[in-house]
Parts: structure tokens; sequence; C-alpha cells
């Protein structure tokens, strides 16, 4: 059964039995304890916990997932893919354990032609949490199970939350016997190979925190209901569906191990090695796929690091396989081919996607390249100091610096007959491990904790927000927060966090900052130094009290500061307005995929790999103001998602379905963008738009920066100085000043060169003078001559003309310049010094060794530099002293 069809049968049977069929959310998700979306209920986390009201009681849904943790994993085992699809069922406080239990086991059992998945109902086996003897008596109730196939366990099994304070539960896991050959007989306990987990039900009714291990963490107290939330893997469904050993053979994956084993010549299924290698482009390039798809762009940090360690580690195996061209322009349509039957989106955003991708292989191709150079010093170095071992720092430089895998070092260094300290390598991973993890851990910290926040919102339920009609608002403090706690005042001098019952105050989100403005009361005064929302719905203001004691219950004036906000709208609707400008100028590839504003300035990320050309950049710049001066008008309107979607509305990330969505438009279908800021009401409000820097941020990413409004025309009047002083100090016209500046910086090379040749001819002019200086010193002639000003060219010159002079005697010319601070030595002998068995080689060491420096060359001729100009007469005297010796 091909992959889409029991997706398809999943959803249908759900739909049958009343679920709403609920599209997957974006993989990004806006939760700030996660990197992706990884499990189905995700989405659906407000509504366990009762912080939302769900639109419906019962949903379904086939979730998109990425989990990297086992990342290393992939390939080796069967069960690891860093991308996968989880079908699922959700009650909120509809259908609690028996519904779970009912419809999973019909779906699961009933026959293919009645649309179920068909499996032998004696082959399943469940397990419960030891003491759920609830879920026990039910799976014998309604499924008939055996005693014998049930199966208790702890905690660790069969307690399932998010790794993280939120929702969990008990959980029964539901496994195939995929039979004899594959394991040990006696359940999941005995062997989770042969028994295959296809389906987790939790029974989600508690709600944690401080989760310290899996099996360790505190509850706080039950939930407003009791849910179900389920997920089934649709891959290994598919997997067992399928008749294949594992999810990498399935429809949806193979395709892109047939294609890498035709371009690369070798064959899946001969050797262990090469199979992994095969398994990790297919997963890894269908999840770069997915990731792209969703807006993730490579990057360093984060998830964009995540989704560049996918792709490399694609390409890296490619290499491996022995296939040295580009890969990714071979294998990711492939996947995508795979892939838009159930996301159509993909087909639509492959040019952006595929371009994201290709540059990234672009890059790390040069990256391998200029790494390897490395490599093959480090390599020379080690061999020739008569080692065999490349040492641990090396293989972790070739990492951190070069992006080397320590498996690619390997392959290398054992390509040359070298080992390589992996126990170095490995404890200096672990190190910087440890640094990132305490590092991640005090970002975390800063907002991990909402339970304060969440008290507020429960006390006095959401913020009554009026950023989009007001700039000043009649408010009563309702609660008051310094150091992660509830306080009853702050005092005149302190900064703390104040929660209004209603507020005018923007709060920093969708790349807008905050608003900036007052709080003011009978006796008091505070400045708003930011505005954030820690939780949905309550807006949090963070203050300094200048006069006064702030206290609860206060009434007050809350007021943004109008100037500040207009420079706010002016930034945010210039950044939509940049964004159009640029999709028109470069085409609907270029998406961007991050901004942000306040007063006056605006930066736009989006997606594109080579930098605009000046013509460009001055399009994008005309195209934006030629907009202000149409004066469009700019207007926002709430409608669903999928409206959105079909007005062309650009939704980038993580916006939540099931709620409706702000589109705000300038000028018609002109710019249609999901969003939640404040703008200006006709484009021309924004006054000036500037372009002042376009650079990049990471392999196919840039970054253009730009000034609005007053701040633009500043920065206008500012260059108009600068050319004026400029006209004035040439006496020209502006116009001119190119043109004038060019030929000054000409005429200034040229009269350089004049002066450098003019040094020179100097310099050999005294040759004959230096010559005559010649001393006898043990029947050669000497000369030791420190050339001031001269480099390293004219040094030599100059010595070979003064021994040229010195013909009839036995010679030894040494002449030592200092340019640039720089001692450079040239020693040259004449034939009859060196039939006196001197040799120039010799000589230019013992100079070196006075001037702090090293050098080589012939018995005739030897060259050297130095660092210490000061000692260029001991240099000097060390050779006649060698002479007479
Ligand atoms: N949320 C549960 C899981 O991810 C169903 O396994």
């Amino acid at each position: 059964m091909q992959t889409a069809e029991i997706r398809r049968r999943f959803l249908a049977h759900f739909e049958n039995a009343g679920h709403t069929v609920v599209p997957s959310a974006p993989l990004l998700f806006d939760d700030p304890n996660l990197l992706f979306v990884n499990a189905g209920m995700v989405p659906f986390k407000p509504y366990f916990l009762g912080q939302e009201t769900p639109p419906w009681d019962t949903a379904t849904s086939v979730q998109k997932c990425v989990r990297t943790q086992d990342i290393e994993e992939v390939g080796k085992t069967t069960r690891h893919g860093t991308f996968f699809q989880m079908n699922g069922n959700f009650s909120f406080g509809d259908y609690f354990k028996a519904g779970a239990i009912t419809h999973a086991w019909s779906l699961i059992t009933s026959s293919v032609d009645d649309g179920g998945l068909g499996f032998d109902p004696d082959t399943i086996w469940v397990t419960v949490l030891h003491s759920d003897d609830e879920a026990r008596s039910l799976w014998k109730e309604i499924a008939g199970l055996p005693d014998e196939r049930i199966q208790s366990r702890g905690l660790l099994d069969n307690y399932w939350h998010m790794g993280v304070a939120g929702p969990g539960g008990p959980a029964s896991e539901i496994y195939v016997d995929r039979g004899p050959e594959f394991g040990p007989d006696g359940g999941p306990v005995v062997d989770e190979d042969r028994f295959l987990e296809i389906w987790n039900l939790v029974f989600m009714q508690e709600e944690i925190t401080n989760v310290r291990a899996k099996d360790q963490f505190d509850v706080l107290g039950d939930l407003p209901n009791k849910n179900i939330d389920t997920g089934m893997g649709l891959e290994r469904v598919a997997y067992l569906l399928q008749g294949k050993g594992n999810l990498y053979e399935i429809d949806e994956v193979f395709p892109v191990i047939e294609k890498a084993s035709e371009i690369s010549g070798r064959t899946y299924g001969k050797d262990h090695a090469d199979d992994v290698r095969f398994r990790v482009v297919a997963d890894h390039v269908r999840s770069g796929l997915m990731l792209m798809g969703d807006g993730v762009t490579p990057g360093n940090e984060a998830r964009g690091y995540v989704l560049r360690r996918l792709l490399r580690r694609a390409v890296r195996s490619m290499r491996l396989l022995g296939y040295d061209d580009p890969a990714l322009p071979e294998l990711l349509p492939v996947s995508l081919d795979r892939m838009k039957a159930s996301y159509p989106e993909l087909e639509a955003d492959f040019p952006r996607i595929s371009q994201i991708a290709y540059a990234e292989e672009d890059a790390f191709r040069q990256t391998l390249g200029k790494g390897t150079q490395i490599f093959e010093s480090a390599a020379i170095a080690v061999k020739d100091s008569g080692g065999t071992t490349l040492p641990g720092e090396q293989a972790f430089a070739l990492h951190d610096t070069y992006g080397f895998p320590i498996d690619l070092t390997l392959e290398m260094a054992s390509e040359q007959g070298l080992a390589v300290d992996e126990e170095g390598f490995r404890s200096l991973m672990a190190e910087q491990r440890s640094r990132a993890k305490a590092d991640a851990k005090s970002k975390k910290g800063a907002h991990a904790d909402t339970t304060v926040y969440r008290a507020a919102l429960d006390a006095n339920g959401p913020t009554d927000w009026l950023a989009y009609t007001d700039l000043t608002t009649e408010s009563r403090v309702i609660a008051l927060i310094a150091g992660g706690d509830s306080v009853p005042a702050i005092p005149a001098g302190s900064i703390g966090e104040v929660v209004l019952d209603r507020t005018p105050f923007y709060a920093e989100s969708g790349g807008q900052n905050a608003d900036a403005g007052v709080l003011t009361w009978d006796g008091g005064r505070a400045e708003v130094l930011d505005v954030q929302r820690p939780v949905r719905g309550l807006v949090v203001h963070q203050v300094r009290v200048l006069d006064g004691e702030l206290t609860l219950d206060q009434q007050l004036e809350a007021a943004v500061d109008p100037e500040w906000r207009l420079g706010a709208r002016q930034a945010h609707s210039g950044t939509h307005v940049v964004h159009a400008a640029l999709r028109e100028v470069l085409g609907p590839t270029a998406l961007q995929s991050g901004s942000y504003n306040r007063p006056g300035y605006l930066r736009l990320d989006f997606g594109w790999n080579s930098a605009l050309s000046p013509d460009q950049l001055h399009q994008v710049e005309d195209v934006s103001n030629r907009a202000l001066r149409a004066d469009l008008p700019v207007s926002a309107q709430i409608m669903s998602l999928p409206e959105a979607r079909e007005w062309g509305a650009l939704a980038l990330f993580g916006e939540t379905y099931g709620e409706d969505v702000r589109v705000v438009e300038i000028g018609g279908p002109w710019s249609r963008e999901l969003c939640g800021g404040t703008h200006v009401e006709r484009s021309s409000q924004i006054g000036t738009l500037v372009i002042t820097s376009d650079g990049s941020v990471g392999a196919g990413n840039r970054r253009i920066e730009a000034l609005t409004g007053i701040e633009g025309f500043d920065y206008l009047a500012r260059e108009r100085d600068v050319v004026r002083q400029l006209t004035d100090i040439l006496k020209t016209q502006p116009d001119e000043v190119p043109a004038r500046v060019r030929d000054l910086v000409e005429r200034l090379k040229s009269a350089e060169k004049t002066a450098e040749r003019m040094k020179a001819a100097q310099l050999l002019g005294a040759a004959g003078d230096v010559a005559a200086t010649a001393k006898d010193v043990n029947g050669v002639a000497y000369v030791g001559h420190h050339a001031a000003g001269a480099g390293g060219g004219d040094v030599r010159t100059l010595a070979l003309d003064i021994r040229g002079r010195l013909r009839d005697r036995p010679a030894v010319v040494v002449v030592i310049g200092d340019a640039g601070d720089k001692p450079a030595a040239v020693v040259a002998l004449n034939d009859a010094a060196q039939e006196r068995g001197l040799s120039a080689n010799q000589l230019i060491g013992v100079v070196g060794d006075k001037i702090g420096g090293r050098g080589g060359g012939k018995a005739d001729v030897a060259q050297g530099g130095g660092t210490d100009v000061s000692a260029i007469p001991a240099a000097l005297a060390a050779v006649e002293a060698a002479l007479s010796a």
C-alpha cells in the first residue's frame, strides 16, 4: 500500500468518526523550547493545556515532524529518520481511553477491502503503564487481546511528555510482530526490532514541569480535561505494509536511493557501509527538502545549522560513494517528485528551494576544497616529522573551521597511510558540546519559566490590546513582576515588569521592535523599556520607574511615544515595500527569510545567492520610491488562512491554522503579507526609502538594510554634505568629483612609481662608492653594507652590482636593506671566493642568526629576511668575524 494511501485511509477513518481534518502545521512552530515540530500534538498544545478553547472537540492530522537528536544513527539502524510524518487523532475532553483504543483497533485490523490497514490481529501486541489497569482491561474487552500480549512497563517507556514542561500522560503503545526471523519471541519488552512499535496512544491528563529525565519530572496538576493524543508513524506502517525492511525503502524515499545508485555506479544492498551512505542520502535529502519548503535556510545557528548539516552530510555521503559532481541537482528533484503528492506547495516553491540547496552544495564543495589543502599540509607535516598520526587538534580544527566531518578526515588520512588521534578529537568535541549546552541553557532560562505570566493570564484574562487603534489608554496595573516573581510594588529607580488590563503598546513581534513610551500616574512616572508577549494573550511591559512607586491596582495613563510609533510604522511598511520591490526586480524567488525594523531602520534577509549589482540595487530603490510616490493605500484585513493563501498572501513562518490571520496589503495585490505589525495608512507616509547596504548572510541568503522617513533624509543630507566638502576641496562641481578623484589617484600612483625609480637609481648609483669601501679580510675583499630604505629586489641588484666591480680578487659582498622595518639581506660571492671554500649559503646563516631570521640559496648568492633591524650592524660584523677566523 502506497504511503499516500495509508495517509488517506487514516484521515478518512477518523473523519468518518466525526473528527475534523486539520492540515499539517509548518515544521517551524512558535515555541521557544522547540527547534522543530517533533510530534503531531505540538500545534494543539494550547488546547491541551486549557490556554485556548479548541475550535473542535476531536481532530485528526498527518503532521510533518523533524527529530534530529539521532542524526548520527540515520541509516545504521532501520528505525531512525530525521523527517517523518505522524498520523494522529486528538480528543479535547471528548472520548478518552475506551474511544482511543476502539478507533485504533478498528483501523489497524479492519480488512483492506473495508478501508482498514489489514493487520492480522494475532500479530498485535500492546504495552500499558504498569499502574494502568483500566487500559489493560479495555484492551481485553475491546480488542479481545489475551493477557500475555498486554505487557506492563514503567514511566520510562509508557509515560509520554514533550521533554519540556507541558502536557503529559500514561501511554499505551501498539506493536506488530514481524516474525521470528527478526528476533526472539517474548513481546516488545524483549525485542523492539521484531516487535515494531507503530502507534502510541497517549492519555493526556496531567500538566508536568521541571523535567529532569524521561521518567523524572514533577506533576503540576490535572489538565482541565482528559484528552487523547496519538501518534502513528506513517513511515513505519508503510514499510510493514510494503513488505520492506526499513523506512528508507518505502515508495516516498527509495527512488532517491535508486538515483544515487544510478549516478554513483554503486549498488544498494551489497555492502553495509555503502548502504548506510545511501540511506543517509535519501533521508537527508528529503528532510532538507521539507525544511527548506517551510522556510528554513542553511546557516550556522539553530535551525539553519541543522539544515546545513543535513545537506552537507548528504553531499559528503555521495562523495564517499564515489560521486564527486554536484549531487543535489540530481537528487532533490527525485525527492520532490515523491513528496509533492502529499505536499503540492513544494512544487510551486521548488525554484526557490532548489536555488538555496544548490548554493549550499556549491559552498560546501568550496569548503571541501580549502579543507583538503589544509589537511594535506597537515599530513605532510606529520610525515616530515616522522609521525604516523594526525593530532586530535588538527582533526578538530578541520571539523570546526572547515566543517570536515571526522569520518572524512579518517578516510583521507587512511589514503595517506596515516592514523588520526580520534580520542583527542572526541574529547575536544565533548568540550565544545558542553560549552554549547551551557550556552543553550543560559539562553533558554530567559523565557522558559512562564509560570508567573500564566498565573497573571489565568487571574485576569488576556490583555485588552489596542495597539492598532490607540496611542494612549487609561489603564490599571493588574500584575507586577520582578526577578521572575510577583511583587506588590516597584520602587523608584528600579526595573520591573508590568501587566496592564489594557495597553496601546506594540509588543515586539513579526520583526517589529517594541514601542517606547511612558506610564504616568498620580505621583509617579515610568519609562517603558521593552514590551513582550511571553505567553499568548498577555502583554508585559518592562519599565524603569523614574518617580514615585508603582503599585498593584494603580490607575495610570499608558502613552506610546507618537514620534517613535510613526517611525516604527514607516519602517515596517517600508520593509513590505522593499520585499515587494525585490520580487519585482529579481523575480518571485527572492523571498524574505527574516526581518527586523525599528523607527527609521529596517533590514530584510532574503533567499538569493549572488550579490546584487549596483544597477539591481538602484532598481530596487527606484521601484520602492515610486511605490511611495504613488501614494498606495495600506490596509489590514482579518481572514482565514486558506482565504489568505488563495489571495496569494506571503505567509512565511509558523502561523497557526484554525485561527484567523491578518493580511496587510500595500496597493492591493502589489504587496500582500501575513503580518501583525503597525503600518502607515498610505505609502507616501513612509517619506523616503534609502538602501544603505547589501551583503551576504550565509550561503543563499542576503541582507538589505535601509532607512526610512526622516532617518533616510538625514542619511542623504549627510552624503550631500560630504560631496559639498569634496567640491570645496577640489574646487569643482559635484558631477565632476568622481573624475577628479580618479585623476588624482592616478597621478598619485604615477608619482609614487617615479619616486621609487629615482630611489633605486640613487641606490645603484652608490654602488661604485660602496665597492670602494671593500676591506681586506684574510685576503678576501669584504663589503658589508647597510642600505638604508632599500627593499628585497633593490638589495639583490645592489649586491650583484658591487660584486661585479670586484673582479680581480676573491670578494664577499653582504647588503642588508631595512624597507618597511624588515631586514632583507643578500650575500654574493665571486668565483674566486668560492674557490677558497667560502659559501654564500653558509654566510647567510651567520646573518640570519643576528637579524632574527633565516635564508638560503647557493654557494654564489643567498638571500634571507629577518625581524630585527637594529641588529644589522652586528650581522655585518659577524660575517667579517667569520671571514677572519
Ligand atoms: N505525542 C505522542 C508521540 O509523539 C503521540 O509519540
